[in-house]
């Protein structure tokens, strides 16, 4: 069953395409990556799907029938698609634990006089304790009272996928989430990113770490100049003539994780 469908999408900035009458599904349960060159419109897709962006034409459709194209991102966010940034967004001098109880805040739209008031008090406290749920799930929990200022690169990227999981999400859309990290926070976000998909949650992912994507992902979609390319297993991607030619711009496969063969 598909959950996100995108039909005839186009993005336009000035005279540039960024996204060209893109079609696209989303099946229910998947780990999808989107791949392809760097300007190929992979950041604008998310940022239409997640509403930051109105799309110039196109309709996007989620569970089957509620049209989202043009909605609010806070909107689509309570319906259950949140994303990450491809830099990741967090309050630096807030601890590990107070940015995801914002980020609840934020979601639920709770207003603090109720908070102060006493009236939401047992609401706050409901909050903390998913908030801290949450981040022991991330594997952040020794670290929740921690400035996130203070965090390694990769626990701050893996601070940001705990903040969009505050928002309890069914499509959680994942942009770059291993850029600039170590080999082994690489290792530990892959974990991460399975043990969520684990809950249930429909992952869209993109991603230039072309081993992860394939070890990561059941389905992948390749774009170039706005446009689908092509779509498929991670078997049938990394050994696609167009993908290795528009992606590479070279006929050297190994990059894209398949088997080098001679010319
Ligand atoms: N807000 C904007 N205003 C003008 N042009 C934009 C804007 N956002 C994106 N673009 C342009 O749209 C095209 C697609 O950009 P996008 O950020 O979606 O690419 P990408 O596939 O995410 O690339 P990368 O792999 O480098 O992150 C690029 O040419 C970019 O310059
Ligand atoms: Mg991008």
């Amino acid at each position: 069953m598909s959950i996100i469908e995108v039909k005839g999408m186009s993005k336009h900035f000035g005279g540039l395409a960024a996204l060209s009458n893109l079609d696209l599904t989303i099946r229910e349960g998947e780990i999808r990556g989107i791949i392809g060159p760097n300007g190929a419109g992979k950041t604008t897709l998310f940022n239409v799907i997640s509403g930051v962006y109105r799309p110039t034409s196109g309709k996007i459709f989620y569970l089957k029938n509620k049209r989202i194209d043009g909605l609010a991102s806070s909107k689509i966010a309570k319906i259950g698609i949140v994303r990450t940034f491809q830099r990741t967004a967090i309050y630096h001098n807030f601890t590990v634990l107070k940015n995801v109880i914002v980020a609840r805040h934020l979601h639920a739209k709770e207003s603090i006089l109720s908070i102060f008031a006493g009236t939401g008090k047992k609401r706050e406290e409901a909050n903390i304790k998913k908030a801290m749920e949450i981040t022991e799930f991330m594997g952040l929990g020794h670290l929740q009272n921690e400035l996130a200022e203070n965090l390694p690169h990769g626990h701050q990227r893996v601070l940001g996928v705990a903040i969009a999981l505050a928002c309890e999400p069914k499509v959680l859309l994942l942009d770059e989430p291993l850029a600039g990290m170590t080999p082994t926070e690489k290792a530990q976000m892959i974990e991460m990113i399975k043990k969520v998909h684990q809950q249930g949650i429909t992952i869209l992912m993109v991603e230039h770490d072309m081993k992860s994507v394939m070890e990561l992902c059941d389905y992948i979609s390749v774009l170039d100049f706005g446009k689908l390319l092509v779509e498929g297993t991670p078997a049938e991607i990394q050994n696609n003539e167009d993908v290795i030619t528009a992606y590479l711009g070279t006929e050297d496969i190994t990059s894209l994780g398949g088997e080098k063969v001679a010319a």
